[in-house]
């Protein structure tokens, strides 16, 4: 898969290490260009899970983790479908402070390659929108993803299709599944930042554990 993507100043793909993408989206937020950016590109990718998400929960009033919320564009989608209870988690505490006010019930700094400091089960449901991309969040996230939301939680996600299998998450979604841990509900090509011709596997899964 040709890595085409799309960043600020360099492109995503370039992006290794853990530090570099931090400081790369603390960069980004500047001037709230990340958002300018996100409009001006018609990224869709919120609006697409969202709409997903909406189609397969019905009861509102629950607790959802948005795991790289970023600006809390997921939560501004959600809210449209009466969704209200967010818990934001992200790298770049600069994304993290343009989080509209009480959007979010909560805005934690997380680096979500590693453990989760929440409770097994301590959520309802949970987003992970624009996040596993190159050099960000890799396939053990989905462990802990799994961990932290309820049995019959649905999790949505997208995955960049530059790096769907090459970093495994073909094969890391198959054992899931295999394992009994999740049920897939969908699974497509979406949109995501179609104006840069970046495309998005979009999944929305049932836990099962
Ligand atoms: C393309 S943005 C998507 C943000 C938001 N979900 C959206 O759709 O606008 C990717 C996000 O992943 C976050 N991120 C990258 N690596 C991460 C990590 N290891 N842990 C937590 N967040 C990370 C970035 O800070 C950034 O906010």
């Amino acid at each position: 898969m040709a890595q085409k993507d799309v960043g600020n100043k360099v492109p995503i793909y370039k992006l290794k290490e853990t530090k570099e993408v931090m400081d790369f989206y603390d960069e980004w937020g500047l001037d709230n260009k990340y958002d300018k950016d996100m409009v001006e590109w018609n990224y869709t990718g919120p609006k697409e899970t969202a709409e997903v998400f909406n189609k397969h929960q019905k009861e509102k009033d629950i607790n959802i983790y948005d795991a790289g919320c970023g600006t809390g564009l997921v939560g501004v989608e959600l809210k449209k479908y009466g969704f209200t209870n967010f818990f934001g988690a992200d790298l770049s505490q600069k994304l993290l402070d343009l989080v509209p006010n009480n959007l979010y019930k909560k805005l934690d700094k997380v680096d979500l390659n590693k453990p989760i400091k929440e409770k097994d089960d301590q959520y309802d449901a949970l987003m992970c929108v624009g996040t596993f991309t190159f050099g960000h969040v890799k396939p053990p996230a989905l462990d802990e993803f799994i961990r932290i939301t309820k049995n019959k939680g649905l999790i949505c996600f997208t995955i960049n299709e530059g790096i769907y299998e090459e970093y495994g998450f073909d094969k890391k979604i198959k054992q899931l599944k295999n394992e009994n841990k999740w049920k897939e509900i969908e699974f497509f090509k979406s949109d995501y930042i179609a104006s840069k011709d970046v495309n998005a596997w979009l999944g929305l899964y049932e836990v099962t554990k």
